[in-house]
């Protein structure tokens, strides 16, 4: 049996795996879910992401068993850069979370990418909506959009929130495939919302877009109420 006093986690008295699974709970990150990893210190990681997460989901919790197998899958693909290094996010596989207003779909979309950064691999991300990326990526005076689009194509985990909800044209439809596309490819990880049924997303995005993310997103189709509007049968 291990001496806990030879065990230098144990140095006093609580481990450092248990006092990181501790804190993690206090955060409402089930340490069950997550393969609290090789990770020096999450804590500091998730107070960083923290600060970048909109305040009505900086406590948001992946509640989804699609979810958290897909916070396990991305943190298993994690690898170092050179040796000795913090394992990255590179690879792994995306998710299409569905459903209609109000049923949480960007709230299981942050809550997977705290569960992730809770994990203790270090991870790159962005957020945005569809809107807001058309937005920055408009093309203008002084502004090397081009470059912007492929810091946002290249992160390694990326938010899309509201794919489909933002007004279309042939100029969003292309934005959006060479974003898509290239994540495919590259099989980076992404978290998409959209709150369109299937059929519909396909006709707002496009067929080239609607079968990469047929093939590179697992589904996820969030039900019930609008969240928004308080709780009802
Ligand atoms: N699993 C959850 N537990 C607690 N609150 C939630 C949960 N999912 C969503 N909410 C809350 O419900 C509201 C709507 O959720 P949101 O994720 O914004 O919906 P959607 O993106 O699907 O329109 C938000 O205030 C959010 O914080
Ligand atoms: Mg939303």
């Amino acid at each position: 049996m291990r001496d806990r006093h030879h065990d230098p986690r144990c140095l006093g008295g609580e481990g450092t795996m248990a006092r990181i699974a501790r804190i993690l709970a206090a955060r409402a990150i089930d340490p069950a879910t997550v393969p609290v990893s090789d990770a020096p210190e999450p804590i500091a990681a998730l107070e960083a992401a923290e600060a970048r997460i909109p305040a009505r989901y900086r406590s948001a919790v992946a509640d989804h068993p699609k979810a958290q197998d897909w916070v396990r899958a991305v943190a298993a693909q994690a690898a170092a850069p050179s040796k000795g290094a913090r394992r990255q996010v590179r690879t792994g596989p995306s998710l299409l979370l569905v459903g209609g207003t109000g049923t949480g779909k960007t709230h299981l979309a942050y809550g997977a990418l705290r569960s992730l950064v809770g994990a203790g691999v270090g991870v790159r991300w962005h957020a945005t909506t569809a809107a807001d990326l058309y937005a920055d990526l408009r093309p203008r005076a002084g502004v090397d959009t081009e470059q912007d689009l492929r810091a946002v194509a290249r992160i390694p985990l990326l938010i899309l929130d509201d794919l489909g909800a933002a007004k279309t044209s042939e100029w969003t439809e292309e934005i959006t495939y060479r974003l898509v596309n290239h994540r495919y490819n590259e099989l980076l990880p992404t978290l998409i919302t959209t709150n369109l049924p299937i059929r519909d997303l396909r006709q707002t995005v496009g067929d080239r877009v609607a079968s990469r993310l047929a093939e590179m997103t697992e589904r996820v189709v969030l039900t019930g109420a609008d969240r928004r509007r308080g709780t009802t049968t």
